[in-house]
């Protein structure tokens, strides 16, 4: 059973549990023994499965079950006790094990709040807070329920319930340290100046593009969907001038996996103001990387990048010989980007099929009809990567994977999810069961450049509500606290940084760090054993365990966040500063 089936099970059985426990304690007030008695040993046999769950989880790792082991346990316990000593005494009315059933029933349902609407980490605010409504639920339910109500009984409970309350909500509102806001005293970088090479002019505005033979309305730079495609070769100086015509909530341009000095990043309110309609800002840096990576809005991201602003950057080494083709996938409401193309190449040609993810989902992406090796993911090469056949790979959100062969005499097609993007000669075969790459075991290793870090973190993913804004939200949270709230992560510059990103949710969070590229050490305590992979986007699935490391060699305040660009904005967002 992976991690994340037994986050989800153990989430199911506590629901059963608590429902047993109430439903059990309702019967009971209505004088139907049978059934209450049924619900009882339903809900007592899930709760001794849940012990089960915790222990397991616990096992994979304490992130996973602290909440669960420190607050819901002893409220199981206490509510197993209560309402089994209560039955054990057999009474004669069924009425009277009402309040000690339902009170079982307050302490699972209250441990199950914590899970979902606050997680990880475990604090004593959150224990007494739910200990507050347990004992208060406890104590209506007793006022309205009891036979001779003990005025004295109920009114301790309640005035329990009270004091953990007003303890309780102290602790949590404690304040965490949010991040301080821009600054623009950096000094200048020498990878921003120099005479530029190569230019562009991008203007956003909105408009109609024609997708899939339909007009539908968009965002774009250029009047195109994706921008405009920008080439440099290593050594140039690109001067990238952006202009907003009409997007009325601004725009700015991230190069999304390109390690640009900070004053560039293009991360609206970090590193710059959005660009407002009319205004313009100009990006310049030395193009340093060679590989594939792609642009976009930095500014309300998620709509923004869903509706169209974005485009590829393509970085060469030197003039390649045979064909490149980028193919970057996107939805534009609701209809697949880019449209089949089908192209005769002589055989023999070498081919490279540069394939990006430009959507907030994992995409599976399959080359039939040929042999293959994937030569570079996230604009790194990889070290002897071997051919591969038949086998598919999953980019994640903001991904690229860079595929390269020989072209044969024979047809050959990409499919993406299914459907045939691009083609040499008639469509061949389904792929849809084919296995999925794991990039972790693939190409040849080398050592790990370090052997101790300098500074650890640790991220633990979920979701939970969010009280500290001016209206109450679900957010995507990152170590129980959500965007701007979750402390930012201090290093200095040369520190080596090891990252352990821990997912508890039921969600795929595919992360993403500005300004750097993390070494992958190890994903669910099994060590990469593949070429180093030196990543910007990869994806936390429900239950992973991932350690990456980096080192911190770019100075200034960068995102550091979930791509899902809808989690991104629903909280999950920290950054990465420099003391
Ligand atoms: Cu591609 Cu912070 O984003
Ligand atoms: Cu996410």
């Amino acid at each position: 059973m992976t991690t994340g089936s037994l986050l989800a099970a153990d989430l199911v059985i506590a629901v059963l549990a608590a429902a047993g426990w109430l439903g059990g304690g309702a019967a009971s007030a209505a004088r139907r023994r049978p059934l209450a008695l049924g619900l009882a040993a339903f809900a007592l046999v899930a709760t001794l499965a849940r012990a089960i769950t915790i222990t397991a989880l616990a096992r994979v790792g304490w992130w996973f079950a602290a909440e669960k082991v420190l607050i819901a346990a002893p409220l199981s316990l206490a509510g197993v006790v209560v309402a089994g000593s209560r039955l054990l005494r057999a009474p004669r009315d069924i009425r009277a094990v009402a309040v000690p059933l339902l009170f079982a029933g307050y302490a699972t349902a209250g441990g199950l709040l914590v899970t979902v609407l606050h997680g990880y980490p475990a604090s004593a605010g959150t224990a007494l807070l739910t200990l507050a409504g347990v004992l208060a639920a406890t104590a209506v339910s007793w006022r309205v329920l009891a036979a001779r109500p003990s005025g004295a009984v109920s009114r301790a409970a309640l005035a329990t319930a009270a004091a953990a309350l007003v303890t309780g909500a102290g602790l949590a509102v404690a304040p965490g340290a949010a991040p301080a806001v821009p600054h623009d005293h950096e000094p200048r970088d020498a990878r921003t100046v120099g005479e530029p090479t190569r230019r562009f002019t991008l203007t956003a505005a909105a408009t109609t593009v024609r997708v899939g033979g339909r007009d539908v309305a968009a965002w774009a730079f250029n009047g195109q969907v994706p921008g405009p495609e920008l080439t440099a070769t290593v050594g140039d100086v690109l001067e990238v001038t952006l202009r907003n015509r009409d997007i009325g909530r601004g725009v700015t341009l991230h190069w999304h996996g390109y390690d640009v000095p900070n004053s560039q990043d293009g991360v609206r309110g970090i590193t710059q103001a959005a660009v407002l309609p009319g205004q313009e800002f100009v990006y310049r840096f030395r193009a340093d990387q060679a590989g594939t990576y792609w642009y976009h809005t930095h500014a309300v991201s998620d709509v923004g990048v869903r509706k169209g602003l974005y485009g590829v950057l393509v970085v060469r080494p030197a003039p390649v010989a045979g064909i490149d083709v980028t193919v970057p996938v996107h939805t534009l409401s609701g209809r697949p980007l880019p449209a089949p193309r089908s192209e005769p190449v002589p055989a023999g040609t070498p081919v490279r099929l540069r394939l990006l993810n430009t959507d907030s989902t994992t995409h599976r992406y399959a080359l039939a009809g040929t042999p293959f090796r994937v030569a570079a993911i996230d604009g790194g090469d990889l070290r002897d990567p071997t051919p591969l056949v038949d086998t598919a790979v999953l980019i994640p959100a903001g991904g690229r994977y860079d595929l390269v062969f020989t072209a044969p005499a024979t047809p050959v097609a990409l499919l993406v999810d299914g459907r045939a993007v691009w083609s040499i000669g008639p469509v061949p075969a389904t792929t849809d069961r084919w296995p999925v790459l794991d990039p972790l075991t693939y190409g040849a290793p080398a050592p790990v450049p370090w052997s101790r870090f300098d500074k650890e973190f640790t991220l633990v993913l979920d979701r939970g509500l969010d009280l500290r804004g001016l209206l109450p939200r679900y957010a995507h949270t990152v170590n129980g606290a959500a965007d701007p709230d979750i402390p930012p992560q201090v290093v200095r510059g040369g520190d080596v940084v090891a990252f352990t990103i821990v997912n508890r949710a039921q969600y795929v969070h595919p992360w993403h760090l500005h300004g750097h590229h993390v070494l992958v050490l190890s994903r669910n305590g099994k060590p990469a054993t593949g070429s180093p992979l030196w990543l910007d986007s990869f994806d936390v699935r429900p239950g992973d365990v991932w350690k990456v490391a980096f080192r911190a060699d770019n100075p200034g305040m960068w995102a550091n966040h979930c791509h899902n660009l809808a989690h991104a904005e629903a909280g999950m967002t920290l950054h990465l500063m420099y003391s």
